[in-house]
């Protein structure tokens, strides 16, 4: 479908009208699959995201409120690199929540909020936009992961695009280079781009970050077998699965699991999955960093690291990269 522009209240909105994926065929393709896997986007329904949102709360998650704290620390040098009145851009901003703490200072001319969730998008950013009058407002609707053709951008000399809560380690190194790469000709290969990554550390504190006491994240992931039982024609006992999230040292990533607790066949439609005891569904990694890493992965999509701050445990950075 085609992209349309719409004045609303107070923002400009757009929308590419992206697909959320068809559940069905995606479980069956990678349930067939060996490894067998699910593809991440389908934890977003209300439920997933009311439980991300309480990961993001939970003692063990430190990622949240360190990167905010970096955030608020670091703003006004932020604004001495990178000056008033450009266009910011956010990648998968949700509730709009942390660049609140950029807005004041920084002065953009225009916000331009992206996301793959209409209704989510089109509450976040009228409330932004009552909030700060001043600030010129647009809405993007669009599957960044897919298209990252966001309208409006060439008006402007200046952009800079933020990518918050180290999303990019939800990717592969070689498709987060490509996502970079794309942003860099999204923005006419002259911009910015701020990022939070996600530093490697101690296994202990990963480990108990995606492990939290509470059983959040176990919730969040075993959430993706009770959609599959309720939305689709199939039979299958979530409770015979269990959450497993591990540090990989080799592949400097975490990686979530369903794990099935017996052998066992499921059903979905007139297929059946066969499961050995202890056969796991993949269905999410989060790629942990050096801030030497990363800068060779930013080099490799034409950015350099023009600034990086952490916090004092070094746990969590908020990179400055500039296209080259
Ligand atoms: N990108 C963040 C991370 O990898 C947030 C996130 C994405 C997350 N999927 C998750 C957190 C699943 C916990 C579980 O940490």
């Amino acid at each position: 479908m085609k992209s349309s522009m719409q004045q609303l209240d107070d923002i400009k909105f757009y929308d590419a009208h992206p697909g959320t994926g068809d559940l069905r065929r995606e479980v069956i393709d990678g349930l067939a699959n060996s490894p067998k896997m699910i593809p991440p986007k389908f934890f977003y329904d209300r439920r997933g995201s009311e439980l991300f949102d309480a990961i993001c709360e939970t003692p063990e998650y430190y990622q949240t409120r360190t990167e905010m704290d970096i955030l608020r620390n670091c703003v006004d040098d932020l604004v001495d690199h990178i000056g008033p009145d450009c266009l910011l851009v956010e990648l998968g901003s949700g509730a709009s929540k942390k660049v609140r703490l950029l807005l004041e200072q920084l002065r953009p001319s225009s916000y331009m909020a992206v996301d793959i969730s209409k209704e989510f998008l089109l509450s976040s950013t009228q409330t932004l936009a009552s909030d700060y009058p001043w600030l010129d407002v647009h809405a993007a609707c669009v599957d960044f992961s897919h298209n990252l053709t966001i309208p409006h951008c060439d008006t402007y000399d200046h952009k800079v695009t933020f990518f918050p809560g180290s999303s990019i380690g939800n990717f592969d190194p070689d498709d987060a280079v490509d996502l970079i790469r794309r942003i860099a000709q999204m923005m006419d290969m002259n911009g910015h781009l701020l990022i939070g990554v996600d530093l490697k550390k101690d296994i202990s504190i990963l480990n108990a970050a995606y492990n939290d006491d509470a059983g959040v994240t176990a919730e969040f992931n075993l959430n993706l077998l009770k959609r599959i039982r309720d939305e689709l024609d199939s039979e299958i006992d979530p409770d015979t699965f269990e959450h497993a999230a591990f540090y990989n040292s080799n592949r400097g990533r975490i990686e979530m699991h369903l794990v099935s607790c017996q052998a066992q066949r499921i059903r979905i439609d007139d297929r059946f999955f066969e499961f050995d005891a202890g056969e796991t569904i993949h269905t999410e990694n989060s790629y942990k960093y050096t801030i030497d890493e990363f800068a060779q992965l930013a080099a490799a999509a034409g950015f350099e690291q023009q600034r990086v701050w952490t916090d004092e445990a070094s746990l969590f950075s908020v990179q400055l990269l500039k296209t080259v």
